[in-house]
């Protein structure tokens, strides 16, 4: 069984960001994943140096291109194993290994008679690297860049893409997770309802010198995407590599949507005209953004990856990435979520399971794993356990399968509730107190211990450390490390010695959640000693949409019903918004003193992210009025607002407050 998956190579234009982080660690955690499943696995990135755009970053810098490419380049290739990612091959565009194979490569094109020599005119956007048809243009500028292009005439030689814009279509149509999520596949259906044009593929040395040569005419070099596609098959040392006989033929790619049209249509009809099979699978996913709005180096708010990682950890930081993003959409990035999941997923769900889980095995089984309950399967509801370890682990590789990160691990955190939720009704403390339930005592103790180890198992791909780590305190060898149930239980069978250790996931003090999560910080210490079991959870803040956390699996929401007297307790009123300010340290919330008619109060509320306080005074809003009062930042809040919010589709997150429709006398009640 064989894996090979590959990120972008990166421009050396620009430092390494998050967006290049999360491309990279998406592939590293699909090919561990697969490592767990027991494939020889490989993981492909590297550094695009070729073009204009390079050039010119090289010449603002004083240096010369190569100089400048060796520099950053170097940077890439020193960050991801700071991320804990491990990748087989770096491959950089200006290495004689590349230059070879795209000489080859198109060699071969023009020997199919698919390139023709020809002049073209066009709008060229620097930035791109691109010519753009005046249909393209948005307003005469470049969609991308917001710049105006340059009009460029000259004569060059063109790929004649043309060619396979049919056979194309009825590819896609017969493969239909060729590239996927399927909107991709759909937007790309799109762009070859028009007519494909020819590509040109090279750039006269009279205004470009930095490229590849072109082996047929000593005129020009080569075209940068047509010279850096190829490198994801000569790294494998195409066309007799041994890499390439082996790996070729499950190739996927994962990028994001950005640079899906030379993926999705330059790519495939290069690849047919050379005779080469195509890749497997084309990964796309959306944009992080902050504040709504594309990351990107030149509007000054690139989130410095490892700065992030830095602060929280490489582990908590590649878990927010990959729990947060749905796959295929775009996410608003922003620290305080990232503080929020680790504090609810990382800290509350899964630190405290293993903390008092640990602390019951060191009490109840001296520390060792309980080999006698492991081997006595027979217990009345081990085969339901049984069974439930294994749809966990059919559910969670189908998600990964999938290239569904987050599907994945949202499967895994139903089963950390669910063994908190059996350490809760089993009470294993009260089972203690009771000599004649040793034997029920000792069967929960095992299933405890094939939870956590399956738990390590399937956290691993995420969180290389912790996973490694998890394992290391149940006595089993992180090198073993595998999701299959048999054999976790053969080697736990082995008779192990528990560690404790230090807690997972400490959870993170800010000022804010200092405020709201006192009742977990005090709870985590003592279930093996207590004899109520109940877990807290993170407590709302004000107008967060809890509810709302997570998007609906496969498209179904189950809502719960209410009845309509439980509606009436609610008190909802409509309320004129007297005054605004932001509460200081805060980047959330807003203090509001609104008017209910015949009173007034103060309302805390978390939308300093989306308004600004003078935009809010004068509106009129809806209040929940009835209620308990909470106190935030040290303000105490009569009360709540309403708000929409649309999470994970296309812009990220966004929130609207709930206004009424027109001016109504404040006070007045809503039902
Ligand atoms: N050199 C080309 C790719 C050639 S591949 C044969 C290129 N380089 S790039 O440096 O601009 O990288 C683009 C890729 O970086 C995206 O496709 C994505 O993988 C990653 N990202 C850059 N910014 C991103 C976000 N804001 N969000 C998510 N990923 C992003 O294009």
């Amino acid at each position: 069984m064989k894996y090979y998956v590959s990120t972008p190579i990166y421009y050396v234009n620009a430092k390494p960001h998050l967006g290049h982080a999360y491309t990279t660690i998406v592939n590293d955690v699909l090919t561990r994943f697969h490592r767990l499943l027991g494939y020889d696995s490989y993981l492909l990135t590297g550094t695009d140096e070729h073009g204009d755009k390079i050039v010119r970053a090289a010449e603002r810098e004083g240096r010369n291109p190569q100089q400048y490419a060796d520099e950053i380049s170097a940077l890439f290739k020193a960050a991801w194993p700071k991320l804990n990612i491990e990748t087989n091959d770096f491959i950089r565009t200006t290495e004689e290994r590349h230059k070879k194979v795209v000489s080859a490569f198109m060699e071969l094109v023009y020997k199919r008679g698919d390139i023709y020599f020809g002049e073209y005119g066009g709008h060229y956007c620097f930035g791109c690297e691109r010519f753009y048809t005046e249909k393209e243009l948005q307003d005469g500028l470049c969609p991308d860049h917001q710049t105006k292009p340059e009009y460029i005439s000259e004569k060059n030689y063109f790929f004649r893409m043309s060619n396979y814009q049919d056979w194309l279509i009825d590819y896609i149509k017969a493969n239909p997770t060729f590239i996927r999520p399927e909107r991709y596949k759909n937007e790309v259906l799109g762009f070859l309802r028009d007519p494909l044009e020819d590509l040109c593929i090279t750039r006269p040395k009279s205004r470009l010198t930095w490229g590849i040569d072109v082996p047929f005419d000593e005129g020009f070099v080569t075209y940068v995407w047509f010279d850096a596609l190829i490198n994801y098959i000569s790294a494998l040392g195409w066309p007799d590599g041994e890499l390439y006989q082996k790996y070729w033929p499950v190739a996927q790619h994962t990028i994001a949507k950005d640079i899906l049209k030379p993926h999705a249509i330059f790519w495939p009809t290069m690849l047919q005209s050379a005779g080469l099979p195509l890749y497997k699978h084309l990964n796309v996913h959306g944009y992080w953004q902050i504040g709504f709005s594309k990351m990107s180096k030149s509007i000054g708010n690139v989130v410095e990856a490892l700065a992030m990682a830095d602060r929280y950890g490489n582990d908590p930081f590649r878990y927010f990435l990959m729990r947060e993003m749905n796959f295929g959409l775009d996410s608003e990035f922003s620290e305080d979520r990232l503080v929020d999941r680790y504090n609810s997923d990382l800290a509350n769900d899964l630190g405290n399971l293993w903390q008092r889980a640990l602390a019951m095995l060191q009490k109840f089984s001296h520390s060792q794993v309980p080999i006698l309950a492991l081997k006595g399967l027979g217990q009345s509801d081990d085969a339901e356990w049984a069974r439930r370890f294994e749809n966990l682990v059919t559910e969670y590789s189908k998600h990964f399968e999938e290239v569904n990160p987050r599907a994945a691990l949202t499967a895994v955190w139903e089963f950390v509730g669910l063994l908190n939720k059996t350490i809760d009704s089993e009470a294993p403390w009260a089972l203690a107190k009771d000599p004649s339930k040793a034997e029920r005592l000792s069967t929960v103790m095992a299933r405890l211990v094939k939870g956590l180890a399956l738990l390590g198992a399937l956290v691993w791909p995420v969180m290389p450390a912790t996973g490694a780590e998890m394992w290391r305190r149940l006595g089993l060898d992180p090198a073993q490390i595998t999701i299959d149930n048999d054999r976790i239980l053969t080697m736990l069978s082995h008779g192990r010695e528990i560690k404790a250790g230090s807690a997972f996931f400490p959870r993170i003090e800010t000022t804010e959640t200092k405020t709201r999560g006192k009742n977990q910080a005090d709870k985590t210490k003592t279930d093996a000693e207590s004899a109520e079991g109940t877990k807290t959870k993170a407590l709302a803040c004000c107008t967060e949409a809890a509810g709302l956390d997570e998007a609906p699996k496969d498209g179904v929401q189950t809502i719960e019903t209410i009845t309509i007297d439980d509606f009436k307790r609610l008190e909802l009123r409509v309320g004129k918004v007297l005054a605004a300010e932001a509460l200081p340290k805060s980047l959330k919330l807003i203090k509001l003193t609104v008017s209910l008619g015949d009173s007034e109060r103060t309302v805390v509320a978390g939308i300093g992210r989306h308004y600004q306080p003078e935009d809010l005074v004068g509106r009129f809003i809806v209040v929940i009025a009835n209620l308990a009062p909470a106190k935030l930042m040290g303000v105490e809040s009569k009360g709540m607002v309403l708000c929409a919010t649309q999470r994970d589709s296309d812009g990220g997150e966004r929130l609207t407050l709930l206004t009424v429709a027109s001016e109504i006398a404040p006070g007045s009640k809503i039902s």
